[in-house]
This record gives C-alpha cells, structure tokens and sequence, in this order.
C-alpha cells in the first residue's frame, strides 16, 4: 500500500473508502436521491432527528422497536403513479402501455392494495404471491404470473382466478398450462419469455437475458420460435398474447433495453410474417436502477418512457408498410417503486475499532440487525449508505463499516460510509434503499425473528407486516420428542 498525502483514510486498501465515496461536507446532509420524499431533519434546535411523513424516528423505534422497516406510503404511490401516468404518456400516441408493478420486490396485502389504487398491474411469481392479490381481490386480468418452473397446483390457482397472463418458460410448462386449460375448460393467455441474448451490466445473478442462465427461450438459437410453434399448436386452449423479456435489475443503461426490445422487436415481426399473427402485446420486463449511494444517477419514469417509446416508434415504422401494427408495451418494475419508498432503522449496539494493517484502523458499527433482513451486500456486494437518525451530531466524519449481529463475518450492512465520530451504541442508523428485495429475500438465520414493516403517511404509523416473534418461529419446529410423549 502507498502512503497518501490525505491520510490514512484516504489511501488505497486497508480501510480506506471506496473511490466513489467522497469525504462529505456535511455528514449529516441527506442525499435526495437516496431517501423517501417525506424524509427530513427537525431543526438543530430540536435535535436534529430524521423524521419521516412529519414523525420523529425515535417515536417509530419506541413504538415498534429495531430493527424495522419503514416504508413512505405517500412516496410509494407517487413513484407507482409515476411509471403508471409518466412513464405510459408517451405511448398513447403508439398502441398504448401497462406497468406491472413485480410483487418479488416487496408484498404484503396493503402494498397490493396501493398498487391496486394507483392503476398498476401485478406481477406474481409464485402461489404466495399470487395468495396476496387474491386476498385483497385484486383484477385477475391486471395480473401475470412468472417463474421458470410454476407448479400445476399454481398454474391451476392462476387459470382458476383467471389471471390476464402466464408467461412460459420452457416446452414442458407449455404442455402443463394447456393440459390443465383444457381440464378446466378455460382459454390460458400465456406470453412466451423470450431470452434476447444481452449482458447486462449488473451482477451476474440478477442479470437473466444472456444465453447461458435457466430462464426463457433463446432467440438466438430458435427456442422462442419452437416454442411459439408450440403454443399455437394447441389450438384453442392457449391463447398466445406476446413476447416477453426480461434483462436483469439494477440496469442503468437504457441501451440494454433498446437492444433487447430490437430484438423482441424482429421475433414480434417475424410470427406476423409467418402467421399473419398479430400479437397484441409485448412486454419489456422490470430492470430499471436506483440510487443506493450517491454513485447511482437513476432516470425518471418519464425519461425512461420518452425513451422507449421513441424507440418503439422508429423500429415499428418499417413494419407498418407490412401491416404490423404496434402492440401494447408492457413493463414490470420492482426496486425502483418500492425500493427508495423504504428505510431500514436499526439501533448501535457496539463500536469497535480494529487493527487492519499498517497502523490503520476500521471502525465496526454492530446494529440489530443484518444480513437476516438485507442480505444485498453479502449476496452481491451491494453498496449501501446510511445516517444517524437519531440526533444531529458536530464530530468529524469517520469512515465505518455498519456490520450486523450474525454469526458470520461476510454479514455487512453498508461496507463504507462516514458517520460522525461519536457514533455510539443507543444511537439510531437508517439505511436508505431498502424497500426492495430487503423484507422479501429476508430469513431467520440464527433464530432471528424477521423485523416488521411500518407504513408511515401523514404524520401516523401503522404496521403492514409485523414483527416476528421467536414462538413464530418455534411454532415451525415440531419437537418430536414433545410429541412421542402425548
Ligand atoms: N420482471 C421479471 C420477469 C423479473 O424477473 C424481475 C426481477 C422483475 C420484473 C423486476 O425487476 P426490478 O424492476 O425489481 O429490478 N434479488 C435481486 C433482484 C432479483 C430480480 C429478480 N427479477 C436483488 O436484490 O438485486
């Protein structure tokens, strides 16, 4: 490691930030772009504390305990809103667009029922899932259920609620969604995921359009066109609505999407060439990035749809002359309605400041929490930033690392950010970004019970999903030996 004139902090390696993560100005200063809208400090005078929909994060922390997650309701249907009124605008003047806000990001029965209220879809993946919407009666037409490998029990559920889309993912799923239509006697409106062949620039587990992954059918190679051969083959009880592709989340660059849709583009040509088949939609996936440090610059729902809609415009322009009208373009974001809608709380236990080699010194921040409820950064070396919640504070900034309470060393929270110096345990961290794949990817691990998530709106908050309990958890573990005794 070289010595750097800034100081230890600022050298390569050995606890030193990241590039990306410039010493702040004011570490107390919240970053628009990271936060819910309803997010702000109370005056010094009053202490300094976030607030959140006009309440103070220690009544929340009072209230409901830490860890918790704290969603922005307000801020949760505007973004929704955003994508359904801002986004679908510019494809009026084409053959219209539907957004499909995707449930795997986060679900529970009252965000069901804002995405219900804003005019989104529902996107679905699983029998759970699929529980939710039906819980709350959400229209089975503005629902579509995914997944590479769905089971009868869960395509039947579907037919039998009478959702507007399946979309298929392999031969065999084919020949299960029609049997089972047939059994029933209904008509399955399936859409054929189509694998476009693009790398996107995202981690390589969340990235799913390249060729060699398990979802969809390769265009590249005939797949998609095999399977549309398929579907058409069982005559009346599959009724084929479209293409369908998804690149990858946590996407920046618009030009994968512009790819992908060229290419999703050719395939939707090439089966009105073929079978004078004009399919009436076509889906462009979810994907869309947010900004989880002040490294991320995410577009708007409205740049996004500007966007696509022009380029939907120009490839569909030739193929008008051949007939080919343009479909109804669909897309499924996730993170980015609900992920910045969200903060998690947690409370410092400890601080701790280690040796790392060649005098240097990172400092360890424990919460209550940790890779149980944000497994990002252990799972895909996400980078995450925070604050002190609780309290302003006039110290330094110290770069730290916020780590969790699991037994594992991998179990960070946020790798590198500065809080001030006098962070001590009692005080309040919120980690921003977190609505998304948080809660839903979370576990129990070491018998952690999940944190709940707390809605805020309007100065009051109110549990949507609630805090685990451990008999929550003991209630799963069936002591034989309790019941050899009865
Ligand atoms: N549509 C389909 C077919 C998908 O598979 C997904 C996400 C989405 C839409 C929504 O993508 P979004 O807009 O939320 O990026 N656990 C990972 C992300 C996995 C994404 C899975 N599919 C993470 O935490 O980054």
């Amino acid at each position: 490691m070289r010595a750097h004139e800034a100081g230890t902090l600022h050298a390569d390696g050995y606890g030193a930030a990241p590039g990306w993560l410039p010493y702040p100005s004011d570490v107390m200063e919240l970053l628009p772009q990271l936060w819910p809208r309803s997010v702000g400090r109370q005056d010094l005078a009053e202490g300094g504390e976030l607030t959140v929909a006009g309440l103070p994060v220690s009544h929340l922390a009072r209230e409901f305990g830490t860890a918790a997650y704290v969603v922005d309701e307000a801020d949760f249907r505007a973004r929704a809103r955003a994508f359904a009124d801002d986004f679908t605008a510019p494809f009026e003047r084409l053959g219209g667009a539907e957004v499909f806000y995707a449930g795997k990001a986060f679900l529970c029965s009252a965000v069901a029922r804002w995405v219900m209220d804003e005019g989104l879809g529902l996107d679905t993946c699983s029998g759970g899932e699929l529980a939710v919407a039906k819980r709350v009666g959400f229209p089975a037409e503005r629902i579509a259920l995914h997944g590479n490998n769905k089971s009868v029990a869960e395509i039947r559920q579907a037919l039998e609620y009478g959702v507007g889309r399946i979309v298929v993912d392999s031969l065999d799923e084919i020949e299960r969604v029609a049997a089972i239509a047939r059994e029933l006697g209904v008509v399955a409106p399936v859409m054929v995921r189509v694998t476009v062949g693009v790398e996107a620039h995202t981690h390589e587990f969340i990235a799913t359009a390249h060729e060699d992954q398990k979802f969809g059918f390769s265009l590249q190679t005939g797949q998609a066109r095999g399977a549309i051969d398929r579907i058409l083959a069982h005559g009346s009880a599959l009724n084929l609505l479209g293409l369908h592709s998804h690149i990858g989340s946590q996407i920046f660059d618009i030009a994968g999407f512009e790819i992908a849709a060229r290419r999703l583009i050719g395939l939707h040509a090439q089966v009105a060439e073929a079978y004078g088949l004009h399919l009436p939609e076509l889906d462009l996936g979810g994907g869309y990035g947010i900004a989880y440090t002040s490294e991320h610059t995410p577009m708007t729902p409205a740049d996004l749809g500007a966007a696509m809609a022009a380029l939907i415009e120009r490839e569909f322009a030739p193929l008008a002359a051949k007939g080919v009208t343009v479909p109804r373009i669909s897309i499924e974001p996730g993170r980015a309605i609900v992920g910045p809608s969200t903060f998690t709380l947690y409370e410092v236990g400890t601080v701790k400041s280690v040796e790392v080699g060649h005098g240097n010194v990172r400092t360890y921040v424990s919460v209550d929490g940790g890779m149980s409820d944000n497994v990002r950064t252990a799972l895909y070396g996400a980078d995450y930033s925070c604050t002190l919640a609780s309290r302003t504070s006039h110290a330094a900034p110290r770069l730290v690392r916020v780590v969790g309470r699991h037994c594992e060393s991998g179990d960070i929270v946020v790798m590198d950010e500065y809080l001030p110096a006098d962070v001590s345990p009692g005080d309040l961290i919120a980690v921003p970004g977190t609505g998304a794949y948080c809660r839903s990817l979370a576990s129990q691990y070491n018998h952690t019970p999940r944190p709940p998530v707390v809605a805020v709106r309007d100065g009051r908050a109110r549990v949507i999903v609630r805090r685990e309990t451990i008999d929550d958890i003991l209630a799963l573990d069936v002591d034989d030996l309790d019941s050899a005794e009865q």
